[in-house]
């Protein structure tokens, strides 16, 4: 029996956190992890066009220069006061890191001015909308997306690593690595287990809807990184940024 199929009982957060995690993982497997971005990152990133790179860093910015709106609901969260307490720390730890990549992106000539006044893809904006929900109406949901999308499974190193071997420049990859290894350090991919394990019961009721928002949030994910792969690896080759690289709002006459 799949950890899917296994008859929803109540269980101590930590027994369902990783049992969530496994079915959460299996979705992933055939869908994020062999998409058309990181089967191209993981199996050839030297051939893989810079723009791509240079467009995962922007997107990443995007979220990270939107942290309030997806990690602030949450801090409200009335369960429990060890589950806030870790979620307020994340909180003061995430702040401010859109800086890093912002150092990144002026590596390629991108002033902060020009790189805040542009705009997401579609698809992260998606995600982004998707992750401010969950967070307000869903916090237990949110929470439990928080291991994956802060590297429990290594995404940023993987990409840091294959952006070394693209031989990109030191100024681009370099603050993008020292974000890696803050999330390493603080153990934020362990995150969601850390919140489940200071939660004693999660009903069967309440796994059920946990298990129903899933297949929604992996689609999402996914698709952040296809919108990436298909927006960017369009754009001309260079070492750097062509003009066109920031979408700006168009004004409607
Ligand atoms: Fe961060
Ligand atoms: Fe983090």
């Amino acid at each position: 029996m799949t950890p899917a199929d296994a008859p929803l009982k109540a269980r101590s957060g930590r027994e369902f956190i990783l049992g969530f995690e496994e079915v959460m993982d299996a979705l992933m497997e055939t869908s994020v992890q062999c998409n058309r971005f990181w089967t191209a990152i993981r199996e050839s990133p030297e051939t893989v066009p810079r723009p791509v790179y240079f467009g995962m860093c922007l997107e990443n910015f995007h979220i990270l220069a939107r942290e309030p709106l997806f990690d602030g609901p949450v801090l409200a969260f009335s369960g429990n006061h060890a589950v806030r307490t870790t979620l307020n720390r994340f909180y003061a730890e995430e702040l401010g890191h859109d800086k890093l990549l912002l150092s990144s992106l002026a590596a390629l000539g991108l002033t902060e001015d020009e790189v805040r006044h542009s705009i997401p893809l579609p698809t992260t904006w998606a995600l982004i909308d998707g992750l401010a929900y969950w967070s307000r109406f869903e916090p237990l949901f949110f929470a439990a997306t928080l291991g994956i999308l802060e590297g429990r499974e290594v995404a940023e190193d993987a990409f840091v690593g294959a952006a070394r071997r693209r031989q990109l420049s030191k100024g681009f990859v370099d603050p993008m690595m020292a974000h890696a290894r803050i999330n390493a350090v603080g153990r934020h991919g362990e995150l969601s287990r850390e919140v489940f394990g200071a939660i004693e019961v999660v009903t069967a009721a309440e796994q059920a809807r946990l298990r129903e928002l899933l297949p929604l949030f992996v689609a999402l994910y996914d698709d952040f990184y296809t919108g990436i792969w298909h927006h960017y690896a369009a754009m001309d080759d260079g070492e750097r940024p062509l003009p066109g690289f920031l979408r700006q709002l168009e004004v409607l006459a």
